[in-house]
């Protein structure tokens, strides 16, 4: 996450692992050539919501570094956890073209393809649910997918079953926007901790000196504090994130059952 404090130190320590690939959102990494020499071999990533982010961050990396990226994360309107958009754009999410985007983007990258002699895969994420959604987003261009919240309903994920469970219990209706102290909009489930944090703010009792831009004495919650309880299955005090499609899964299954389901519909 770029908005983290450490997030220099985090890229480099990745690096100096050998990590093969780097993937960086939550704010745009228009710096992150700067911190994955070309000869680590770690290939850089970043995750865009749009064809005029994509486009920015594109044409810095061209102009300032004489690089491109290795692959593109396109997070739409629809996916869970920080998203790139205005709190008002998401009130309506489906009024929101981003198949479009995505087309935009696909072509948008072929101009670095052709001037650097290689190949960016699109991986499209954020409300991909089923395999029809999958073949969907392969049409318009992408080259894969990333899905999240369908693979924390599955046994093998490692957040607490209170967790997991109040995915299948979760009705369309109970997903809504709240606001971060990362600073950007997030989709949650409305539980106990999202009306409370709306009738007063919680405050910070340890800092975790996670984010660049926070004022642990006015943020109303803590971020690492609010996401880690929801993990842990501390539901009242946490913060549950999920994708817009949440309310459309029905039980935990294992990943092989899902996979299957995904792939062979
Ligand atoms: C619980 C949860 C936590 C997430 N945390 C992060 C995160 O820390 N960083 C990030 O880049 N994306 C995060 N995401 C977004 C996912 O990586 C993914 O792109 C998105 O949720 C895909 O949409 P889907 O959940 O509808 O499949 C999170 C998503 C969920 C559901």
């Amino acid at each position: 996450m770029v908005a983290l404090k450490h997030y220099k130190e985090h890229v480099k320590a990745a690096v100096a692992a050998g990590a093969d690939l780097i993937v960086c959102g939550a704010g745009l990494p228009l710096e992150l050539p700067s911190l994955v020499p070309k000869e680590s071999g770690s290939k850089i990533a970043p995750i865009v919501s749009s064809r005029r982010a994509a486009e920015i961050l594109l044409k810095k990396w061209d102009k300032q570094y004489e690089r491109t990226a290795d692959l593109l994360v396109v997070e739409g309107p629809k996916a869970g956890g920080h998203l790139g958009f205005h709190e008002e754009e998401l009130k309506d999410v489906d009024h929101i073209d981003f198949d479009e985007q995505v087309r935009e983007i696909v072509e948008c990258k072929k101009t670095y393809e052709e001037k650097y002699h290689v190949s960016i895969p699109v991986v499209v994420g954020g409300g991909v649910f089923n395999r029809d959604d999958i073949v969907h987003v392969m049409d318009l261009g992408a080259d894969g997918v990333q899905i999240a919240s369908r693979f924390v309903a599955t046994d093998e994920c490692d957040a607490s079953q209170a967790y997991k469970q109040s995915y299948v219990d979760a009705k369309p209706e109970d997903i809504q926007i709240v606001k971060s102290p990362v600073g950007m909009p997030g989709r949650a489930i409305r539980n106990a901790f999202v009306k409370q944090v709306e009738a007063h703010r919680v405050p910070v009792t340890k800092c975790y000196n996670c984010l660049k831009k926070c004022n642990p004495g006015e943020v109303p919650y803590c971020i690492t504090k609010a996401l880690t309880n929801a993990v842990k299955g501390d539901l009242d005090h946490g913060l549950i994130f999920c994708g817009a499609n949440v309310g459309k899964i029905k039980e935990i299954v294992p990943v092989h059952q899902l996979i299957k389901e995904l792939v062979y519909g």
